[in-house]
């Protein structure tokens, strides 16, 4: 391997992945890991891929076989491990150098560690990665955030090793300090939601009306085909019609039905939250996920409150194109919400970021790539009505299709007694996103009798108290 200026820290599933990526484009890469006897079984592995690598085994060889300006990619887990990592390198390294953090992390982490940085002279920058470990291997959708500059050098080899949509690398400087990480967190977030609805169809199919799993995977298969076509759903479908080789079953009728999670779906719920925003369909599904964890409980309170069909409720069947255009009008409306999440977040922080460009780097390579990506970024190029991506004209007919859709899904799971918070949000919020007057006019009625916080008024303006021991004739 001939000179070169980037390293890589961390060789598990992710980092290796990346590694192989970078050699394989052509670019030379210094490796090294937190436990150095990984890094011989690697270079060995990667076969005649390694003349582009070259392993080392200490921070102080690391820094020593780079050329300045240096750029050291982290792929280490999130917390104590990334901090760790940049206390060991910070007093080896020169002015100039940057420390990229590859892993998902929670911005406001990003934020501190790029300010502590910066007071030494080096840059940090804050970098999601995504489309699991394929993804890493063969060209993931990248999301870059940190000062303008530290990107430079490293830009022809990101491209490089990112996906393509029609020859446009999914991979892109989309902000200042932490807007890489949460545009990656928004993703994750907008991930939760889609995963939660196309179980909720599922969920429907199964419990209302006794579909099997190989059956809802093909349906799903022709979903695909059409405008719900996404990464999503296309390994759902796969996935339903997997087989489990002990007991020749689906796989997914084995599973437990407890969900995990690591926190990027919640970090963006309450940064909605704390920006007075709310990404109701996300925040249903991170709640999903702590719910079904809560299964003791659920097994309890199904003997406590078990569900007796009725014949009227048998007979309400979920009609196969209502639940299709349901799908797509609540994906619409969680990217909707997730958009705006990162609208406000961008506002806050004066990011300025590109909302088709971050569209655009969505299109290919990541979890959450789907048709409708592209024609979110059209939306967002030709200006959207109100700012809002809920009223662009390419969305108008999928919504007011799909939302009467959703109405009779949602009525239908209400019947049967089943669970359908995600579709149940992005309704909610659809009905009051339409509802010119809301009845918010109470609250501030209960607001004001309580505790004098005063009220606007419909026919004149200022604030005002309410007459609140005067009766009506
Ligand atoms: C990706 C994924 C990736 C990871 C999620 C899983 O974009 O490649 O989102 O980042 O699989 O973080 O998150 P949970 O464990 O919270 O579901």
């Amino acid at each position: 391997m001939g000179k070169t200026n980037v390293g890589l820290i961390g060789l598990g599933t992710m980092g290796s992945a990346l590694a192989l990526n970078i050699a394989e484009h052509g670019f030379g890469l210094a490796i090294t890991t937190l436990r150095p006897e990984r890094v011989d079984r690697f270079l060995h592995e990667a076969g005649a891929l390694a003349d582009k690598l070259v392993g080392v085994k200490s921070p102080e060889e690391m820094v020593a076989v780079l050329t300045p300006p240096r750029s050291l990619i982290l792929l280490v887990p999130a917390g104590k491990a990334v901090d760790s990592i940049i206390e060991a390198y910070t007093p080896l390294l020169a002015p100039g150098d940057t420390i990229i953090d590859a892993g998902n992390a929670n911005f406001h982490n990003t934020r501190k560690r790029a300010k502590r940085l910066s007071e030494k002279g080096l840059h940090f920058i804050g970098m999601g990665v995504s489309g699991g470990e394929e993804g890493a291997r063969y060209g993931p959708s990248i999301m870059v955030g940190g000062a303008a500059e530290s990107y430079a050098p490293i830009r022809p080899m990101i491209e490089a090793i990112a996906a393509k949509f029609e020859d446009d690398p999914c991979a892109d400087w989309l902000g200042p300090d932490g807007t890489g990480h949460f545009v990656k967190t928004v993703h994750n977030g907008i991930e939760y939601a889609d995963m939660q609805l196309i179980s909720e169809v599922y969920g429907l199919l199964r419990d209302g009306e006794g579909v099997s799993s190989g059956e809802v995977g093909k349906l799903f298969e022709l979903w695909n085909e059409r405008q719900l076509s996404s990464y999503l759903m296309e390994i759902s479908a796969e996935i339903l019609q997997t087989a489990d080789p002990d007991t020749g079953t689906p796989i997914v009728d084995v599973i437990l039905d407890k969900a995990g999670q690591k926190g990027t779906g919640r970090w963006t719920v309450i940064e909605a939250l704390s920006l007075g925003q709310s990404a109701s369909v996300i925040e249903a599904a991170v709640g999903a996920r702590g719910w079904s964890a809560d299964l003791e409980a659920r097994v309890r309170g199904g003997v406590l409150f078990p569900h007796k069909k009725t014949t009227k409720e048998r007979d309400l069947l979920f009609d196969r194109q209502d639940l299709e255009a349901a799908l797509l009008a609540a994906r619409i409306i969680a990217y909707a919400q997730g958009f705006q999440v990162l609208t406000a977040t961008s506002d806050e922080y004066d990011w300025q970021v590109d909302m088709a460009r971050v569209a655009e780097v969505w299109r290919a390579g990541c979890i959450i790539r789907s048709a409708l990506l592209d024609d979110i970024s059209d939306a967002f190029r030709m200006g959207l009505p109100d700012g809002r991506l809920l009223f662009a004209p390419a969305f108008q007919v999928a919504l007011a299709k799909g939302s009467g859709a959703m109405r009779r899904v949602v009525a239908a799971a209400v019947m049967h007694g089943l669970p359908v918070p995600g579709f149940s949000a992005a309704l909610a919020w659809f009905d009051t996103m339409r509802q010119a007057r809301g009845t918010t006019n109470m609250v501030q009625a209960q607001r004001d009798f309580f505790g004098a916080h005063g009220f606007e008024r419909l026919d004149k303006h200022g604030t005002y108290h309410g007459p609140w021991a005067q009766k009506l004739g």
